[in-house]
């Protein structure tokens, strides 16, 4: 069986190192006779690269090529990944792919492209690196009904936030050392800014909710926003905070999903979840509560989960494996602003009117302290109400609201 990788980047290259370290464990495993790198295509040369001479700028000797059966991309991005894996398919080719936004926003087209053309497509790489999650949640909790899916879903942010919260690390250091890591997105603003946990949160919820949804429905913030002042209040009063992506089924058959900073109990499995590391929660009716934690990025983790698709795939050339969901509709997705949560709210410039306007308007409410806060700062701790009450209420005293991050309570 001969196999293509399309792009040859960190993940890329990772795929042809482990190929290469485990071949005998890996060609055992695949039930294949062989299997041989044939092609690497990308637009770049690899001078000295052990793999030099398979690489190529051109697309159609591998979608031509009918000794290919496995192609892998890695490329990332949405085009030409998209058109290339659609023609893979078309070809008669199974492909295996570590590209969240391939998926997030084109995975249901893909899974119904790999149906009728009889080959599979398969993504374990896409969500969480190196750990399990698409298989377990499409077979092993397949028997439940699943009700919430959330977790730590981007390497590149948790690492900043704890090099900057627990080292006193610089922001543009930590992701610089992130980058060197090869945790971050080529562009690392889809990591800062959430959208790379956002595509995350999308397949997850394809799969735990069976119906697409699409990046564009899921309200998504970053961590650019986020300041040590909060992460100090946060800390006394028992909570790290976290970028957080969360998809649940609500009563009326819709689903909420967000990506947003959260705070989480320092008590919890998730406040526990540093550097590189994710972790996903999944809750079924049958099993509870599931957690997965590991290695959310980095070379060597994403190319097992790469390798292990291509062996599936290599195992499965006559049957295929059924994996599919609906698709979207842009009803399905509620409004975050309707959930009700715990918020924690920090507001600056406030005067003595403002303070005793805003305890009123949230009585019961926590004030929080932090080292060194300045008189004109304020940050409280709220009961439960929707998003969209407490930003009434305090567009109603006038204060200057400059940090809103709601409790996740698992
Ligand atoms: N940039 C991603 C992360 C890579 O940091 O999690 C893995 O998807």
């Amino acid at each position: 069986m001969d196999l293509a990788i399309m792009g040859y980047g960190v993940v890329g290259s990772g795929v042809a190192r482990l190929l290469e370290k485990n071949y005998d464990r890996i060609v055992a495993n695949s039930t294949q006779p062989s299997l041989r790198l044939r092609y690497i295509l990308d637009l770049r040369t690899f001078p000295g690269d052990p793999n030099e001479a398979l690489v190529t700028k051109d697309f159609r000797r591998i979608a031509e090529d009918p000794e290919v059966g496995i192609v892998v991309e890695t490329m990332g991005g949405l085009h030409p990944a998209y058109e290339f894996v659609l023609q893979c398919l078309e070809a008669g080719k199974s492909v295996v792919s570590s590209n969240k936004e391939l998926v997030a926003e084109k995975g249901c087209d893909l899974l119904r492209a790999a149906e009728k053309h009889n080959v599979n497509f398969l993504f374990e790489a896409s969500v969480g690196g190196g750990i399990p999650i698409i298989r377990p949640m499409s077979q092993c909790l397949a028997a439940n009904e699943i009700t919430e899916v959330a977790g730590i879903l981007n390497g590149t942010t948790n690492f900043i936030l704890t090099k900057m919260i627990g080292d006193g690390m610089r922001f543009a250091d930590a992701l610089r050392l992130a980058q060197e890591n090869g945790y971050a997105e080529k562009d690392p603003t889809a990591d800062i800014e959430g959208h790379d946990a956002c595509r995350k949160i999308c397949i997850l919820a394809a799969l735990a909710f069976g119906r697409h949804v699409y990046p564009a429905q899921v309200r998504t913030e970053g961590i650019t926003r986020l300041t040590p002042e909060d992460a100090a209040y946060a800390d006394t009063a028992g909570y790290a905070i976290k970028l957080l992506g969360r998809a649940a089924r609500l009563p009326d058959g819709r689903i909420s999903a967000r990506v947003a900073p959260g705070l989480v109990p320092k008590g919890s499995m998730l406040a526990g979840v540093n550097d590189v590391f994710n972790a996903i929660l999944v809750r079924g009716d049958a099993t509870g509560d599931v957690m997965f934690y590991g290695r959310g990025a980095g070379q060597w983790p994403t190319a097992s989960a790469v390798v292990a698709d291509v062996i599936d795939c290599a195992k499965h050339m006559e049957k295929k494996k059924l994996l599919g969901w609906e698709p979207g509709d842009e009803r399905y997705v509620a409004p975050p602003e309707e959930d009700p949560a715990r918020y924690y709210v920090r507001f600056a410039g406030v005067t003595q009117a403002h303070r005793l306007a805003l305890l009123q308007a949230f009585p019961g409410a926590e004030t929080l302290r932090r080292e060194g806060a300045g008189p004109d700062e304020l940050a409280l701790l709220l009961r439960t109400e929707t998003e969209d009450e407490v930003r009434r209420r305090i567009a109603e005293t006038g204060a200057g609201l400059e940090a809103l991050i709601g409790v996740y309570q698992a």
